[in-house]
């Protein structure tokens, strides 16, 4: 058969998006369509350049066209993205910012911040612009997980107002609340002090264009939380819990929350951190110190999108304390761990946008 723009369009449309639940052509992916001979190119256009379906898809295109048209035809396909948003043009607060990310647990201590670190480097390595905010009033920890300790930051003037600048930090852009006050003091501040702060880093901040800003929440469920979510339009919130018991108790506390009535955010998922610890010497062997699956299973109970877990890795915490977030380093083992869980994310926006532009 002949092929031409018209049927080769038509081949591609019987390729569906495994998340949006629809083919390639009605979803306007694809673009720059050209036919040759035997030679076709074109362009799919991505929700998220960390789609985990890029590869599928491009098979999925091949294979049709071939099936469908000609088995000898010279396909070269190109990938680009255009991360999607819900949040509506001309918005007050961050208008360049596509989607804001909470990344909250109930319980301390259970890895939020490295978590947070480690899935916007990943996001950010895929070829989305990323914002990291710590917004931690009471434990700021990325001057220290991001080597940027006492860093001035510079200033620019946006409409007769000064602003500061984030940080520029392998590839993506971090702030503090820790670059401004002593946290010594800060541990004192009451809510709407603490509340007041925050709302500075929002609005005081240059922030400029982002496909993805996370923001490293104190953990619990207190004021900062509510301030948070009743500031800015959230596209939603991760939840991060170790397996164990009490942490989940918490966990699903935050889940709650963030779900209650008045409040109204989705939560995107839930991440396991510390699932297991695997000796470097032992690289077969998984201890569960923390129980098993735990996290996971809270995930399904409550019909919450479950993104991954994470091994509990000695260099992890090394690459925290010494400047550097673990997914940099190739040899370390949670690396991909983090970076699938990132990818997961990435396509829970994706299928939360695409559910709210459709409705
Ligand atoms: N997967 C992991 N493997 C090894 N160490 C980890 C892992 N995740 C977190 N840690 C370490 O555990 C400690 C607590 O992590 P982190 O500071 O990210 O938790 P948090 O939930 O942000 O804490 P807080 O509630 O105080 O903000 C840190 O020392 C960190 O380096
Ligand atoms: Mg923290």
């Amino acid at each position: 058969m002949t092929l031409s723009v018209d049927n080769v369009l038509d081949a591609i449309s019987k390729v569906i998006e495994p998340d949006l639940k629809k083919d390639l052509v009605s979803l306007g992916m694809i673009r720059d369509l050209e036919v040759e001979g035997k030679k076709v190119t074109f362009k799919i256009v991505l929700t998220t350049p960390a789609c985990p379906f890029k590869e599928s898809m491009r098979k999925a295109c091949i294979r049709s066209i071939h099936e469908n048209l000609d088995k000898e035809a010279e396909i070269d396909i190109a990938f680009d993205s255009k991360v999607t948003s819900k949040r509506v043009e001309n918005e007050p607060m961050l208008p360049g910012v596509k989607n804001i990310v909470a990344i909250a647990s109930g319980k301390g201590g259970v890895g939020k911040s490295t978590v947070a670190a480690n899935l916007a480097v990943s996001l950010a390595r895929t070829g989305a612009r990323v914002g990291l905010l710590d917004a931690d009033i009471y434990g700021p920890s990325v001057p220290v997980m991001f080597d940027a300790v006492d860093k001035e930051l510079d200033a620019v003037e946006v409409n007769g107002k000064t602003k500061a600048l984030p940080l520029e930090r392998y590839g993506i852009f971090v702030m503090s609340i820790g670059f401004f006050v002593d946290a010594s003091k800060a541990l004192i501040w009451r809510g709407p002090m603490a509340s007041a702060a925050l709302k500075q880093l929002f609005t005081d901040v240059e922030w400029g264009e982002l496909d993805y800003l996370l923001v490293d929440l104190p953990p619990g469920t207190g004021d900062i939380h509510l301030s948070l979510v009743q500031t800015l339009k959230l596209a939603g919130a991760v939840i991060v819990s170790t397996p164990q018991q009490v942490a989940l108790a918490d966990a699903r506390k935050a889940v709650s929350m963030f779900e209650n009535n008045s409040i109204k955010v989705k939560v995107l998922g839930m991440i396991e951190n510390m699932s297991w610890f695997t000796p470097a010497e032992l690289p077969q062997n998984k201890y569960f110190i923390f129980g098993k699956d735990g996290c996971k299973n809270l995930a399904k109970e409550m019909n919450v999108p479950f993104l991954g877990q994470i091994p509990l890795v000695q260099g992890v915490c090394e690459s925290g304390d010494s400047g550097k977030p673990a997914v940099l380093n190739e040899d370390n083992p949670a690396g991909s761990y983090f970076e699938d869980a990132a990818k997961m994310l990435a396509r829970e926006i994706s299928v939360e946008n695409a559910v709210k532009l459709q409705t």
